[in-house]
């Protein structure tokens, strides 16, 4: 069997650096590993229409800001396939019909959307299209047949579900749809990183965003205003690691090289971590050194942005030619859909016969 990714992300901001080690920073490795036979990122700007129905403009503005955040972390539209999703209208039809495999209550029921309607206090007002969003997921992720989705952690119940979609699919009309897996960050840190404030999620509203697109000068600032341990306020007083952002980001971000490069006196980040604890080490110098783990990181990535900026009608056509291709293996796989369903009237010839025969006599 060929192995597929599809995955992607809602152009509702630039993307930030959670985004980088949740799943884009694997994305490329992925792609650079030639062990794939497709690859498709979307820009999931129909999903994002979902909850800003009222603000189409902030959508078709960060269409362009994600696709450079792409092109700039190194996914490479020779490998990997960008699109955007809603120029797939066969990914519309698909949901159409996954609609009928799936119960209202099992949707009531999806964590991720729970904790969405909360976030944005829809309560009554829940549009119809935000609360069957994780139907049209499993759309984007059956249409090309994916076997394999990098996402972040959030993503796991819209997989969940989706692979019910598929089972129930398969089941009633035949085998016909692939059950997907999805793909986490092995590392802790990376599976949840926090806002340079601290606080569990990060987000443009919190303003606790390192974007991948930030000057040098913003990465150092907000790296230096950034949460630690507030009871270790003299340097000579001992220092807790949980929930200190500076080394969840470089449990996240570092490297043994970056030792040797930028702090030699340490061997590693356990050796830093085991000074921290015991006293004697200043926040200064930790953030000092994770400043420069993270300009080691984004510095390529902006020039890369740097230079695909100069050719916005290219990123145009760069996704272009991605929503070709990814139209034409979305129709395959609808058509194979229709097929099972016996909505494919017109190429049924024995349909025709056995119709015409019931009327000959
Ligand atoms: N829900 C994803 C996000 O919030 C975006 C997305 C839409 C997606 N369809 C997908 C991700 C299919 C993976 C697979 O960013």
């Amino acid at each position: 069997m060929s192995k597929i990714i599809l995955t992607g992300d809602r152009p509702t901001g630039r993307l930030h650096v959670g985004h980088y080690v949740g799943s884009l920073r694997r994305r490329v490795e992925l792609q650079n590993s030639g062990e794939f036979d497709k690859i498709f990122i979307m820009i999931a700007d129909a999903q994002a229409l979902t909850d800003n129905a009222d603000n189409p403009e902030k959508i078709r503005q960060n269409v362009i800001e994600v696709a450079l955040d792409y092109l700039s972390v190194g996914l490479d539209p020779a490998k990997s396939n960008l699109f955007i999703q809603s120029q797939i209208s066969e990914l519309t039809e698909l949901t159409f019909f996954y609609m009928n495999l799936v119960t209202v209550s099992r949707l009531q029921r999806n964590p991720t959307v729970k904790a969405e309607i909360q976030m944005r206090n829809f309560e009554a007002s829940i549009p119809v299209g935000f609360f069957t969003y994780p139907i049209s997921q499993a759309s984007d992720i059956t249409a090309f047949k994916a076997t394999t989705v990098p996402v972040g952690e959030d993503q796991l119940p819209m997989l969940e579900q989706t692979k019910e979609i598929v089972r129930k699919f398969n089941s009633v009309y035949g085998e016909t749809l692939v059950e997907p897996e999805i793909l986490l960050p092995e590392n802790e840190a990376c599976l949840r990183l926090p806002g340079t404030d601290g606080k569990a999620k990060m987000s443009k509203s919190l303003g606790n965003c390192i974007y991948l697109s930030d000057t040098e000068e913003d990465v150092r600032a907000k790296v230096m205003s950034m949460y630690t341990d507030p009871e270790h306020i003299k340097i000579t007083d001992p220092g807790k690691l949980e929930g200190n952002t500076v080394f969840t980001y470089l449990d996240a971000f570092s490297k043994p090289e970056h030792f040797a490069e930028f702090l030699p006196e340490y061997n590693n980040l356990d050796e830093l971590k085991e000074h921290y604890q015991r006293g004697g080490l200043g926040d200064v110098k930790v953030k000092k050194f994770l400043n420069n783990v993270l300009q080691d990181e984004l510095a390529p990535i902006r020039a890369r942005r740097a230079e695909f900026e100069k050719d916005i009608p290219e990123v145009y056509n760069i996704l272009k030619r991605g929503s070709d291709v990814a139209r034409e293996a979305a129709a395959e796989t609808l058509a194979e859909v229709k097929r099972a369903m016996k909505i494919n009237y017109f190429e049924d010839s024995a349909l025709i016969e056995e119709q015409s025969k019931k009327y000959s006599r």
